[in-house]
């Protein structure tokens, strides 16, 4: 997928055919107001108090405690972006696709994620200085008690999406009875394996001031001590020997570098259980960039400035999870999320 010029009209086609058009202002001054558009109208509540009834801009304005000058602003964007929809009588309603990714009770609401971009913002606002100096941020040493809340809250909402797959397609060993989730933070991918599978119980481990956020998230689930934290960094924490039938590794390794993501590959290895899984799940990128590279090359190129790494492929996870003594499987590419899927591995019997 990639963001660029859609037409709108019969003009606008024949300008983007002939690459008239000034797309460096679409993807810059357009793409920095519609993200900021969307995320002060996620932050104000626009979209759940239009999600309750039709509004007219006035009425909006004053649920959210916002200007109504302003706000008629914003709801011609949001309208544009088909996120809105105005009636005759000059009232806005959300559109489905408000509804399906941005109010807060769909089952896949992307509404946390989106609060998220606040405090990626001003990391994005670092690009450059990343870009001389080669020196990436450490966002997991930086964060204040704030930015970890919208962090774990953001992740969270993201896993809403793909969770369901996961259960549906992780290939789960037969009579699993502990899984590790490593980087777990809100667990809910545990938490939709462990459903799936009743006999499965599932630590979630993570550094101190994820989980000090992520635990009221998990708590919300229900499952009690079938899935519990644990707090530690998967650097070093002691993941014992032949303790577990599954351990998952969910969009973490892309944080780590190649020493470290070996390092716990390896370790990962020696705390299965023979005929146990490791599951590595994350963005993949595409074989060829030229095709369909756009997003994942922005995905690689925010975990360059965000930690020590990037995106890894297939292959790369493959030979490091043979090189720790496992037998790698195909890899798996998931539907409902493009470019997520897992690299999974099994420990010989
Ligand atoms: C991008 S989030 C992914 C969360 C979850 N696994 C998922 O897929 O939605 C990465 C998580 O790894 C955790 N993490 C980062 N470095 C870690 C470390 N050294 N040890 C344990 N957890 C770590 C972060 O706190 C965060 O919760």
């Amino acid at each position: 997928m990639r963001i660029g010029p859609i037409a709108e009209n019969l003009l606008e086609f024949a300008a983007v055919l002939l690459r008239l058009g000034p797309r460096p202002l679409l993807e810059t001054h357009s793409a920095l107001l519609l993200a900021q558009a969307l995320m002060v109208a996620t932050r104000v509540g626009l979209f759940e108090a239009l999600g309750e009834s039709p509004l007219t801009v006035s009425q909006t304005a004053s649920r959210c405690g916002t200007d109504e000058r302003a706000t008629a602003r914003l709801l011609r964007v949001l309208e544009a972006t088909r996120y809105v929809r105005a009636s005759n009588d000059g009232r806005y309603a959300v559109t489905a696709d408000a509804r399906g990714w941005l109010l807060e009770g769909s089952p896949h609401s992307l509404h946390d994620n989106v609060l998220f971009r606040f405090v990626e913002w001003e990391w994005v606002g670092r690009l450059e200085e990343f870009v001389l100096s080669g020196r990436p941020l450490d966002i997991h040493t930086e964060m204040t008690g704030d930015q970890w809340a919208l962090y774990q809250r953001g992740m969270r909402s993201l896993a809403g999406a793909l969770a369901r797959e996961v259960a549906l397609r992780t290939p789960v060993p037969r009579g699993a009875s502990a899984m590790l989730d490593i980087g777990g933070s809100h667990g809910f991918f545990a938490v939709a394996l462990c459903r799936r599978h009743p006999g499965l119980r599932a630590q979630i481990l993570d550094l101190p001031e994820a989980v000090s956020q992520a635990a009221p998230i998990l708590a919300r689930e229900g499952l009690g001590d079938r899935v519990v934290h644990r707090v530690g960094d998967a650097r070093t924490a002691e993941l014992g020997i032949g303790t577990y039938d599954l351990i998952l590794i969910s969009n973490l390794i892309h944080h780590f570098d190649e020493a470290e993501s070996r390092a716990m590959i390896r370790r990962a290895a020696g705390a299965l259980r023979p005929g146990g899984l490791l599951v590595i799940q994350d963005f993949f990128p595409p074989s060829s960039t030229r095709r369909a590279g756009q997003t994942a090359a922005l995905l690689d190129l925010y975990f360059a400035l965000t930690s020590e790494s990037g995106t890894r492929s297939f292959e790369e996870l493959a030979a490091w999870e043979k090189g720790a003594g496992l037998a790698p499987r195909r890899p798996l590419r998931f539907l409902t999320f493009p470019g997520a899927g897992q690299q999974n591995a099994a420990k010989p019997r």
